[in-house]
């Protein structure tokens, strides 16, 4: 994978040696990508609140907001070495370290809440969890359900895949998501999501996608104009644990850290229902032109799935194992 970077064993000594010292720590550091008002940052807070009453008062966490401990890539790779106790982000930008995760990256692959709760929180997650431990040293105790990410631009309105052509858009550095502008048939500007709003604000990128909740809560408002409502890929946002600070832990914080996980992504999916809606209309009274893609979508999803998912068959465990999971959402195989 590209932008994996290798950990040499000297490191994960390092690694070891930080962990045990932060073994005991009252106050765990939880990195946030977003800002607040954040889906993240909605989940950070009920993480911290349930993890301070199951731990009876014992341990705290502190949120940084904002991606101040570091672009959320980079927080992956603190955390795999114990310099990061917890992070907040965006599952496209974990795919990199752990690239089974991909599956929840792939275009059009989950199509609502419930698709993206069964995923999450059944077989697949349990899975994925499991191979975030091995290939990235972290271990994902938490799910945030940020929404659809829609497209964004300061250009013009865009419906058709025709009206996108003349756009540099910004994408995370996540390689199904490259591939699926390159399907749509444009080059997009692969940038770390700390540079992406002054990305926007100088006009380096024109356009971006990220769910409703997000393009609020990060003031996207200011430097963009118009949104198209692609639903192409649900954003998922997973609370993870350095695996080597996990496992310093006595049994009883281990578990708390695992229950206030559970209880903050319940939340997280009621947060969404009662946001959505109230943020998008926001949006738009402040001045966002919002539109649909022509046709149903059809268009963009026929050269995503087409173009984009035979490429990851391997990666994710072939087309078969694809075919299981649309199954158990009630879909159409391919
Ligand atoms: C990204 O586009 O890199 C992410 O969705 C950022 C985020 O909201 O965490």
């Amino acid at each position: 994978q590209r932008f994996v970077k290798p950990l040499s064993v000297a490191l994960c000594l390092t690694a070891a040696a930080v962990a045990s010292s932060l073994a005991h720590a009252d106050t765990f550091r939880v990195a946030v990508g977003d800002g607040a008002g954040s889906a993240q940052h909605a989940l950070g807070l009920k993480f911290a609140e349930a993890f301070h009453e199951k731990t009876g008062g014992k341990h705290d966490t502190k949120l940084f907001l904002n991606g101040q401990l570091g672009d959320e890539q980079a927080t992956i790779n603190d955390a795999s070495m114990g310099l990061l106790d917890f992070s907040i982000l965006a599952i496209n930008n974990v795919t990199p370290f752990s690239p089974t995760v991909g599956v929840l990256t792939l275009p059009y692959m989950m199509q609502s809440l419930d698709d993206a709760v069964a995923l999450t929180q059944g077989e697949v997650g349990k899975q994925l969890i499991e191979n975030t431990i091995r290939d990235a040293g972290v271990r994902i105790v938490g799910w945030t359900y940020t929404g659809f990410r829609v497209l964004t631009n300061s250009k013009h309105p865009v419906q058709k895949l025709e009206d996108l052509q003349d756009l540099k858009i910004r994408v995370p550095q996540n390689e199904i998501m490259i591939d699926t502008y390159r399907a749509w048939g444009i080059n997009p500007t692969p940038m770390a999501w700390s540079e992406t709003f002054t990305g926007l604000q100088l006009g380096v990128v024109d356009g971006q996608d990220n769910p409703y909740l997000t393009v609020s809560s990060m003031k996207f408002d200011e430097v963009q104009k118009y949104i198209t409502d692609i639903r192409y890929l649900f954003s998922i946002e997973p609370l993870v644990v350095s695996e080597a600070v996990f496992q310093s832990q006595p049994a009883d914080v281990q578990q708390a850290i695992q229950e206030a996980g559970h209880a903050a992504t319940v939340h997280s999916a009621k947060w969404l229902v009662e946001q959505e809606d109230k943020i998008k209309a926001e949006l738009a009274a402040g001045g966002m032109e919002i539109t649909e893609p022509a046709n149903g979508e059809k268009e963009w999803m026929e050269k995503a799935i087409n173009q984009v998912w035979p490429k990851y068959y391997d990666q994710l465990g072939g087309k078969e194992k694809l075919n299981e999971i649309l199954t158990s959402l009630g879909r159409d195989t391919i």
